[in-house]
């Protein structure tokens, strides 16, 4: 089988494009190396990928409404994981994230309307929830609060993505993603960041004081999430439907850090530092829909995953 793979040369898209790879499909990758963070990580996260026969990579921007032109014939399964991601940047570019993340979706979606291409996953995202009180998040909480202009794009494209289920028979799975960890994790991201600043001997500045918590996910884990995804969509009917992947075990922000301590043997210096806006308190993963519907169990405790990241990341 065909697979178009959207944002191939990010963290979590290089991953995923690797363990279909493995599993012998045929890939046809697409990222146009946004410049959030290098181009030089992303043509590495893809050198693995590279080394497959049945690969293929597109240097394309999906903003762009004529993108697919260049695409081959033939792709059956689209799993869409290309976006402007960070919450804390949307609220500075908004206008990039709906051009990215909203008008990106849609070309994607007609292009496959237009091309008879059945099947799509979406990387949506836990923030959806916004500062959702009631814990854990499950798939059935109202989501009309969305705290940052990502979290607002992530949830538009949900709601596209119900519009042209409804209107074409297109079948998608939303999966929303929960705070994703590991080897190639974007520079952005806490934990990489704490890392960066415990080796470098920097002082840590903790936003909300380190009380807030994520469910945090390690990369394979959503992995084998999204392939178990895809075996449930390629076995069923037409279908629409939203799933938490997430690890159902949040840890406070002070906790991630003493764990990446530990992993580094060092002693962080922290400063405590009051919450950012569009930071959420919590976030925590009701996982039992995806538990019944797709088989998925997490299996990475947090001290295991911070160690994978850490080799990853003083081997660069
Ligand atoms: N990392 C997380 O914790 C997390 C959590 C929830 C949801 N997600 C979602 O998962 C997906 C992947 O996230 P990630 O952490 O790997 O981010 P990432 O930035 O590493 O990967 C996204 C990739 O998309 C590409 N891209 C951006 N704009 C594009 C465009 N216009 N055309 C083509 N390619 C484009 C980028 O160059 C990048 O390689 C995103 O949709 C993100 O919103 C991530």
């Amino acid at each position: 089988m065909k697979i178009l793979i959207t944002g191939c040369a990010g963290f979590i898209g290089s991953h995923v494009t690797e363990l279909f790879l493995k599993k012998g499909f045929t890939i046809i990758g697409i990222d146009n190396f946004d410049p959030f963070y290098s181009k030089e990580q992303k043509l590495q996260n893809l050198n693995h990928a590279k080394e497959y026969k049945n690969f293929s990579f597109y240097d394309l921007d999906i903003s762009d409404r004529g993108f697919a032109s260049a695409l081959p014939g033939g792709i059956e399964f689209v799993i869409h994981l290309a976006a402007k991601a960070g919450v804390r940047p949307s609220i500075d570019a908004p206008f990039d994230y709906v051009d990215t993340n909203i008008n990106g979706t849609l070309n994607m979606l007609d292009y496959m309307r237009k091309n008879g291409v059945g099947k799509m996953i979406f990387g949506s995202s836990s923030s959806v929830y916004g500062n959702n009180k009631k814990v854990p998040f499950s798939e059935s909480d109202v989501t009309d609060d969305p705290i940052s202009p990502y979290a607002f794009t992530k949830k538009s494209c949900e709601l596209l993505n119900h519009t042209y289920h409804k209107l074409y028979a297109i079948s998608i799975l939303n999966l929303r993603f929960f705070t994703v960890y590991g080897p190639r994790q974007r520079p952005d991201l806490a934990i990489r960041k704490f890392t960066e600043h415990m080796l470098g001997g920097k002082a840590i500045h903790l936003f909300g004081n380190g009380q807030t918590a994520r469910d945090y996910t390690f990369i394979s884990d959503i992995c084998n999430g999204i392939f178990n995804a895809f075996n449930y969509m390629n076995a069923q009917g037409i279908l629409f439907d939203t799933l938490n992947i997430g690890n159902h075990s949040p840890v406070k922000l002070i906790d991630m850090v003493n764990a990446i301590a530990e992993a580094l043997d060092k002693k962080p210096q922290l400063i405590f530092d009051p919450m950012q806006p569009g930071d959420v308190d919590i976030t925590y993963a009701d996982i039992s829909k995806a538990q019944k519907l797709i088989d998925y169990h997490p299996r990475v405790p947090l001290n295991e995953g911070i160690a994978s990241f850490v080799d990853w990341y003083t081997g660069l």
